[in-house]
């Protein structure tokens, strides 16, 4: 059972379920108004803009009806009802400032102790099972990545991962790369070395926000791949020093990648934030990083500390998971977040992997439809 207050200036209506309360601004109830004059039927798309509502908007009467809450607006002199469960959902009252490092909602930080529980799905079985894929891409939106597993063994098999939830995003490796190793003992000791995790392309900007690697084979004894929550990094690093977390988040690393034709630069923090303080991505890629130049001269000492710091934090075994993929498996990282390696060899024999990018927004849409199956109907 709803109930409505409506303060003295008719600026704020404050709703309440018996339960819950909230505050909700008149230009904010008037500007999320689901009326057929300020929301088009059907896709809900808004109708007006924020000029065409009086700056000087107020409420003169609120009141619960049938259900309802029933708005009248001045000097526009129109009542608007509204769905006061719809209200209690989307309130912004009681978000007060968070601390920096937070993990958006439905996000996880882990460490190594997910390793008996690597998040993993039937190719199959996400191919055909809308529910088994939204529980994949569920895992994916939790902890950044997921491997899949039972899927064919063929060139380009990559791309029938990506056509579960999106589009590839071609670059100028072209839609696909391969990654091929021969292990043997002359070159043992080259291929034998693992690469430190890190993030992908972080010299594109927008950087591909998914990677999939894909095996098509792999003899050779080792190779295990390994995957680090770049976002339960930062926060170990801030917990230890915020100072160090601060100097990482609030100035601009360099990546650069060089070759022929092809000059990629960027310039964004090794951990990005939102305005809110909320964890956005973390890049990390020691073969990319180009001079360090937008730190102030009285900061470098500190920022170099903290570099140190975080790759130290990413290499410690305690945070990794791994995994060894063969033929027909695969796996998936958000790659704002998720770091990656590949562990040294330990036998002789051939590996292939395939490669492509691809992007986080197309695993949260198809995620976001297949839970909301009868909105997706509506459309
Ligand atoms: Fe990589």
């Amino acid at each position: 059972m709803f109930q409505a207050n409506l303060s003295q200036d008719g600026a704020i209506v404050t709703l309440s379920d018996g339960g819950d309360t909230a505050r909700f601004h008149a230009i904010w109830l008037r500007d999320n108004a689901w009326d057929e004059q300020t929301r088009a039927p059907g896709n809900g798309q808004r109708l007006i803009a924020l000029r065409d509502i009086d700056a000087k908007v107020h409420i003169t009467e609120a009141r619960m009806a049938g259900g309802q809450l029933h708005l009248l607006f001045a000097p526009e002199g129109r009542s608007i009802a509204y769905d006061p469960a719809w209200l209690m959902e989307n309130s912004y009252d009681g978000k007060d400032q968070r601390a920096s490092g937070w993990l958006a909602d439905g996000a996880e930080a882990w460490d190594a102790s997910l390793m008996g529980n690597v998040p993993t799905g039937d190719f199959n079985a996400v191919q055909s099972d809308p529910s088994a894929r939204a529980a994949w891409l569920a895992q994916i939106a939790r902890y950044g990545f997921a491997k899949l597993q039972n899927g064919p063994i063929e060139d380009g098999a990559l791309f029938r991962v990506v056509d579960l939830f999106g589009h590839v995003r071609k670059t100028n490796y072209g839609d696909k790369f391969e990654v091929r190793t021969e292990v043997n003992p002359t070159n043992l000791a080259y291929t034998g070395l693992g690469l430190q995790a890190h993030t992908d392309n972080p010299y594109r900007d927008p950087v591909p926000t998914v990677q999939v690697l894909y095996c098509l084979e792999s003899s050779a004894a080792g190779g295990e791949n390994m995957v680090v929550d770049g976002f339960a990094a930062a926060q170990r690093l801030r917990e230890e020093n915020l100072d160090w977390f601060d100097v990482l988040s609030r100035h601009c690393a360099r990546f650069e990648y060089v070759s022929d034709g092809v000059r990629l630069q960027s310039r964004r923090p090794m951990i990005e934030l939102d305005p809110d303080g909320a964890l956005r991505a973390v890049r990390f890629n020691n073969r990319s990083a180009a001079a360090i130049t937008d730190v102030p001269f009285d900061e470098m000492a500190t920022y170099y500390a903290a570099y140190r710091r975080l790759g130290e934090i990413i290499d410690d075994p305690g945070m990794e998971v791994s995994f060894r993929l063969e033929p027909g498996e695969s796996f998936l990282v958000d790659n704002t977040r998720v770091l990656h390696a590949r562990k040294g060899y330990s036998g002789a024999g051939t590996r292939w992997f395939q490669g492509c990018y691809a992007d986080m927004d197309g695993i949260r849409s198809t995620l976001a439809a297949l839970r909301a199956p009868q909105e997706e109907a509506a459309q």
